[in-house]
């Protein structure tokens, strides 16, 4: 016997056209989709019918786990409740972002992001999670200890990207001194003279590292078929250097110039959700805005708020310019293809009914439903 449902009455978002009708659900595929109401079935009352979104880059797991500075969650109970935010943001895919290589900001060792990504393992085996998870190693390629980090991570096939990223002063995202201090100083409660030599530090550690560990890390990625991200490219020559290293991905262009090179090059070029809610980057960089009206950006990530992604999906759908099939694209379609999900991430015939119920309410998206392959799960 094989289990079927039908959701009736929606607004079903396809890849390039918003219709009302139902969808058939088969052995947790897509099975059929049509135009007009049938009878039976989950009745929507014209609420939207998305495909659950995939997200690539969410720091949203570490809050779980390190609440506080020392305090320490148990690492379940922590995946547990980011997952379940994840999926009631309607995300169905995610790739959490752990750190390899951490500065001084993190408070955390590589030991404890191996356990953390053991909790996820472990919780996806005794089928306790709503999403389907898989891993990005973020790696601060300017710290000494980062290859140890990456080998932690040597024979897990759970992870699908990796972003190289040098976040030491007068590079990339800290070109400018002044939004380093902003940024670091603050943070880190350092006195003028201890921020300087923090400063010389990262500098001299960025100028030794960075360039050897991306070149080691890169070939590892090639070599096992993990695809590549560059992370805050602000000129033309990151982006030839991104290429050069095989990179697919540009995470958080911080330039116009920069997203302009990387589109041109056929990578794919993603951004914050949280840039496009708040109308400019927290750091003062490029406005995601300002790249979709140039036609430069490919992929909307949550960043660090996992409600973001839905939200301005339905923020930019409602804008001039952009349909909602656009928008949806942005955060289903697009960010799977780059991490070579073809099964997912579209509603079609055959694909994976990973959906979303959604309707909106006060311009806010209110998630009602979520399945994954057909599964009810939020
Ligand atoms: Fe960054």
């Amino acid at each position: 016997m094989s289990a079927e449902l039908i959701l009736n009455n929606a607004q079903i978002v396809l890849e390039n056209d918003v219709i009302t009708g139902s969808v058939l659900i088969r052995d947790g595929k897509i099975a059929d989709i049509s135009a007009g109401t049938v009878s039976g079935g989950e009745d929507f009352e014209g609420d939207y019918l998305i495909p659950g979104l995939v997200e690539l880059h969410t720091d949203h797991l570490e809050g779980h786990y390190a609440p506080r500075p020392r305090v320490r969650w148990n690492p379940i109970a922590a995946v547990l409740a980011h997952d379940a935010q994840i999926a009631s943001s309607g995300i169905t895919t995610v790739l959490d972002a752990l750190r390899i290589g951490l500065d001084r900001d993190a408070d955390m060792s590589a030991e404890e992001i191996r356990k953390l990504a053991d909790a996820i393992e472990d919780s996806v085996q005794q089928d306790r999670l709503r999403a389907d998870h898989y891993f990005h190693l973020r790696c601060e390629v300017s710290e000494a200890d980062c290859l140890n980090g990456f080998h932690f991570f040597d024979n897990d096939s759970r992870v699908r990207l990796a972003s190289l990223m040098d976040h030491a002063p007068g590079q990339r995202q800290f070109v400018d001194l002044e939004t380093y201090a902003y940024y670091y100083q603050r943070k880190l409660k350092l006195s003028d003279l201890e921020f300087n030599v923090y400063c010389e530090k990262r500098m001299g550690e960025s100028a030794r590292n960075s360039a050897p560990n991306r070149k080691v890390i890169s070939d590892i990625c090639r070599e096992r078929g993990i695809v590549l991200a560059s992370h805050d490219d602000a000129t033309s020559a990151h982006v030839d250097e991104a290429v050069e290293q095989g990179i697919h991905v540009a995470e958080f262009p911080t330039t116009l110039e920069a997203a302009a090179a990387s589109k041109h090059a056929g990578l794919a070029v993603l951004m914050g959700a949280p840039n496009v809610v708040r109308g400019g980057s927290h750091s003062g960089n490029v406005s995601a805005r300002e790249l979709i009206e140039h036609g430069h950006l490919d992929i909307l990530s949550s960043d660090y708020i996992p409600f973001s992604l839905i939200q301005s999906t339905f923020f930019l759908g409602e804008s001039d310019g952009i349909s909602l099939p656009d928008a949806v694209r942005l955060v289903t379609k697009n960010p799977a293809e780059a991490v070579g999900f073809d099964d997912r991430g579209v509603i079609e015939v055959g694909k994976r009914a990973d959906l979303v119920r959604v309707r909106v309410d006060e311009h806010i998206p209110v998630v009602r439903t979520v399945w994954r392959e057909g599964r009810r799960v939020v």
